[in-house]
């Protein structure tokens, strides 16, 4: 058994929409959750993409994710909207919540919206792409209702989740910027994946059970959990709570404060402030400065062990052109965790592997 599969993008889809079928999904439900998910392995982030399968799988079978959901409009104050997202997908309430979002913000210059209730919204740079596209600067705060994995600065064990801050800003005439990270040193995906591999993570990366260093990444997979670092000691950590206190508090109405280990589900709160720079009064100077600005930041002569500086969002759309060529690497444990999740939704092993071409 090989340890790592290359499976090219076409065929990684045709095998996650048979899974993704299993939940009894529609086919524009299985579309957007497939094409979501591939795109996350397609950048680089594997933590997001097709290995969220299996959580999926278990967060339905406990009854907490619920198939063919849509976001529903809680509250309407003109340039501020509160959006629910029933428990659904977050590739599909989380699409459709940003398409509401765009379309305000584009009407009134500006768009604060507020979600709660989404099962996992998987990248958020996802939902940054979409406002840029739009030609809007797009802003996220996001909490994770999980169980705690993220450590406190100067704490010992885990009390918050890898809470994600994402910005998209467009650049005109250019790829935006897109700057999309875990406050966790590391996200907890990426730690799966370590363990999954058998590989170690770096020191200083996570705690174990008992508040101690450790590189090993169990820690943070399976029990007696430890927890993982915040980035940057105390600012990355206050970075954490801005996000619970943003994306979970008022956005969702739903913050982190319990120990319960039990669920399996992963619930995103999301805080989105939408800006449209044509709206702002001066559009001319904020697309040439912006651009000036970024051709001076790159022009830095890059120090040894660097080939060039880049802007935030470039790292994804190499990965993205490099993997498109030479297919999508899946670990041996990951993709039979893949495949295991599909037959639990009644969905033949079997069929699942011809699609990917690993029959
Ligand atoms: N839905 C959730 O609950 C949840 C929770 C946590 C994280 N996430 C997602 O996990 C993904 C991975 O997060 P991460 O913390 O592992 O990301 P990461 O550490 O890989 O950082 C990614 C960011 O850093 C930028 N970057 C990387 N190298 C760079 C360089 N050399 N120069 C300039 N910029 C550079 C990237 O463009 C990107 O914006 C994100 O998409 C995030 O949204 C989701």
């Amino acid at each position: 058994m090989k340890d790592m599969h290359v499976i090219p993008a076409d065929r990684l889809r045709a095998a996650v929409r048979m899974v993704v079928a299993g939940f009894g999904s529609s086919e524009a439900e299985v579309a957007d959750v497939t094409d979501n998910l591939v795109e996350a392995n397609l950048t680089g982030h594997d933590s997001h993409g097709v290995g969220m399968l299996p959580r999926y799988a278990e967060a339905f079978l406990e009854g907490n994710l619920k198939p063919n959901a849509s976001v529903r409009t809680v509250m309407d104050a003109g340039a501020m909207l509160r959006l629910d997202g029933d428990t659904g997908f977050g590739q599909v309430v989380g699409r459709q919540a940003m398409e509401i979002g765009i379309a305000r913000a584009s009407q009134v210059g500006c768009c604060i919206m507020a979600l709660g209730n989404a099962h996992h919204l998987g990248r958020i740079g996802a939902w940054a792409e979409m406002g840029v596209a739009a030609g809007l600067v797009s802003l996220h705060f996001t909490n994770v209702i999980s169980r705690g994995i993220v450590a406190p600065y100067g704490g010992s064990d885990a009390r918050f989740g890898t809470n994600p801050f994402t910005a998209g800003v467009p650049l005109p005439g250019r790829e935006p910027f897109l700057l999309d990270f875990a406050t966790s040193v590391i996200a907890q995906g990426k730690t799966r994946v370590s363990h999954n591999k058998g590989e170690s993570v770096p020191p200083d990366h996570l705690i174990d059970n008992h508040g101690r260093p450790t590189t090993d990444p169990r820690y943070s997979v399976i029990e007696p959990f430890g927890a993982i670092l915040a980035f940057g000691a105390h600012k990355g950590y206050g970075m954490a709570v801005l996000c619970e206190l943003l994306g979970g508090a008022l956005a969702a109405g739903m913050a982190l404060h319990t120990s319960d280990t039990s669920k399996r589900r992963v619930y995103n709160g999301m805080l989105t402030v939408l800006i449209d720079p044509r709206m702002m009064g001066d559009a001319s100077a904020f697309e040439s400065e912006a651009l000036a600005f970024a051709d001076w930041v790159t022009a830095s002569p890059p120090r040894e062990g660097f080939d060039r500086v880049r802007l935030a969002g470039e790292p994804e759309r190499e990965a993205r052109a490099r993997r498109l060529v030479e297919g999508l690497p899946v670990d041996a444990t990951t993709w039979r965790q893949i495949v295991a999740a599909g037959e639990k939704l009644g969905v033949s092993a079997t069929a699942v592997e011809a699609a990917a071409g690993l029959a």
